[in-house]
């Protein structure tokens, strides 16, 4: 098994993940305060127009976009995670997308592209193809906010700390290995503006953080 096979059967373990714990999910929400100062953050950014939500889950955050957007496409791995956001959020305004971000592609663009505790997931070899992906899904004069954190617990390190490869578990024990970088906000901005991105990483008084901005086109 080569390296790019080895990546490709860890993000196949971590959709299997998501999927499977799709119905406890709730349940394993961190208890940090910041998350407040993170919905605060996203209102105040205002994700008004067509709005792109990549990694939407149960929909925890689509709610939150419709009170801007005049749209919201909500793209997610899992179907479990979809049929949980459509039975919360409604289908009003919002089209459902079932698909593997690391090979979607989109069909129109967006004026704002939303992601919450997704890039974590994003291993740092698709780090720059993610982002280029975003680029490709914005309007020229279109904008950016995600939400995440960077958490992770000590028995979470199989691989130890300098590893991005953690271990999660489901309430019944089943362990999935998955991707969980731990992105520091002035190391990501830098990062980020190497690839061409403006983006201004805020943390907040717990473990989350947000990023907003754009990719200003070269003249
Ligand atoms: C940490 S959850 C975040 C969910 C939601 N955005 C939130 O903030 O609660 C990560 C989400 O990524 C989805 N996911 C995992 N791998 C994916 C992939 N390859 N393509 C699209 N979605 C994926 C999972 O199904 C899960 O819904």
């Amino acid at each position: 098994m080569d390296d790019g096979d080895q990546l490709a059967a860890l993000l196949d373990e971590q959709a299997a993940f998501y999927q499977a714990v799709a119905a406890e999910y709730d349940d394993h929400a961190l208890p940090f305060s910041g998350g407040a100062e993170l919905s605060q953050a996203l209102d105040a950014f205002r994700p008004t127009g067509s709005v792109l939500e990549l990694a939407c889950g149960p929909g925890t955050w689509t709610t939150q976009l419709l009170r801007h957007a005049t749209d919201v496409t909500a793209v997610d791995a899992s179907a479990e995670m979809l049929g949980i956001a459509s039975a919360r959020v409604g289908q009003e305004r919002v089209r459902f997308i079932l698909a593997d971000l690391f090979r979607w592609r989109p069909d129109r663009r967006y004026d704002v592209v939303f992601f919450g505790f997704w890039l974590s997931h994003v291993p740092t070899e698709r780090f720059a193809s993610f982002w280029s992906l975003v680029a490709d899904c914005l309007q020229p004069d279109g904008r950016v906010f995600f939400v995440d954190d960077g958490y992770r617990t000590d028995e979470e390190l199989i691989e130890g700390e300098h590893s991005p490869v953690i271990q999660r578990r489901l309430t019944d024990g089943t362990a999935y290995r998955i991707v969980k970088v731990p992105h520091q906000p002035a190391d990501l901005e830098q990062q980020l503006d190497r690839i061409g991105w403006r983006i201004k990483i805020q943390p907040t008084s717990g473990p989350f953080y947000w990023g907003s901005g754009n990719r200003p086109t070269r003249c």
